[in-house]
């Protein structure tokens, strides 16, 4: 089949478009040309690549009938942040695809009641994005169940690989806690420290994508969170990437406003940001369906990503 990723150079194309191309698929990637895949892979030489920048497009109307143009059998979507961006790609796709694959996002979830979170759960979404990504879940899955439209949702936890730095223990992406782990030195945490994250390697993301694509009969009109087997507590992941280096972790624990205090400026939106998702997600449902098995666990992934971390010099040990 030839597929059509949108956004497909970032942290889940570096994976996916190989993998798709391995199993024999012929692949295009959409982006504006700004960047590189993560990692370098063979196929990247037989991976078609159209500049085109999505939001310029959509404006002038032409981004629907671009992509429809290079006459695609499967899109798969990870650039689409607007319920108005996926009508138009609907619109203009309608009749000529198998399959829609969008990428969404655990934060659609907000805050969960019964952990962990259930995609049939209700939804409390917290940030602007979260629930726009809601409403382009609403408005593909209506498509699909009411006028038949070929649509599935992937929602993934925090997307983790080598080549950018993971959420830490301090809930934020800031590389210089592995660091402080690394040295013995004191890291604070908020409150009792047992906030959660749910990490997921990219890998695994394409996993799921790809599975989609296998299993799309009963991926269609359906949404499915995308994380490792389980989440981690704050305290929990401190502890254990401490031992990572040797050390046994120096853990303070201060009250929120305190807490903040002690970050760097720049991370502490997306800090509270993660404490108030506090994300613990259930992948079964991907797993029943889709046969998705992820291959990392969340601290597998994290790991991996720290090591790279520290080959590049960014992490000090
Ligand atoms: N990062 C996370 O932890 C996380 C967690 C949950 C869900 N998500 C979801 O994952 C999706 C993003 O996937 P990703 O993390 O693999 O992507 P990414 O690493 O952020 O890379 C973005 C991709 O889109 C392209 N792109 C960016 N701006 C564009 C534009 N204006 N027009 C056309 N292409 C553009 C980029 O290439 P160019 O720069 O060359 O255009 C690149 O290929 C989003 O839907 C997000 O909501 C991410």
């Amino acid at each position: 089949m030839h597929i059509v990723i949108i956004g497909g150079t970032g942290h889940i194309g570096t994976y996916l478009a190989p993998r798709l191309v391995e199993t024999g698929h012929s692949v295009t990637v959409v982006a504006r040309g700004q960047r590189e895949p993560y990692q370098p892979h063979p196929a990247w030489n037989t991976i078609r690549r159209v500049r085109l920048d999505r939001p310029a497009a959509e404006k002038d109307g032409t981004f629907g009938k671009s992509i429809r143009a290079l006459r695609p059998d499967v899109v798969m979507d990870m650039t689409c942040f607007e319920a108005d961006s996926a009508r138009q790609l609907v619109e203009a796709l309608r009749g000529e695809i198998q399959l829609l694959a969008h990428c969404g996002t655990v934060w659609v979830q907000g805050y969960g009641a019964q952990v962990p979170t259930t995609e049939e759960l209700p939804r409390r979404p917290l940030t602007e994005y979260g629930r726009k990504k809601n409403e382009i879940e609403a408005y593909l899955l209506d498509q699909t169940r009411r006028l038949g439209f070929p649509a599935t949702v992937l929602h993934p936890g925090h997307i983790v690989g080598p080549g950018w730095a993971p959420v830490s223990p301090t809930a934020c992406h800031d590389p210089q806690v592995f660091t402080r782990l690394a040295a013995g030195d004191q890291v604070a945490l908020p409150n009792l420290g047992l906030e959660t994250l749910h990490h997921v390697h990219a890998y695994d993301v394409a996993q799921a994508f790809a599975l989609a694509l296998e299993h799309w009969n009963q991926a269609l009109g359906e949404s499915f969170f995308v994380v490792s087997e389980a989440a981690l507590t704050l305290r929990g992941f401190a502890e254990i990437a401490a031992t990572w280096f040797g050390k046994t972790a120096n853990l303070a624990f201060l009250p929120l406003e305190a807490w903040k205090a002690t970050l760097p400026e720049e991370f502490v939106e997306s800090a509270v940001a993660h404490l108030e998702h506090s994300t613990q997600c259930s992948c079964q449902k991907a797993t029943r369906l889709l046969g998705y098995r992820p291959r990392y666990s969340s601290l597998e992934a994290v790991h991996e990503a720290v090591n790279w971390l520290i080959e590049e010099g960014v992490i000090r040990i």
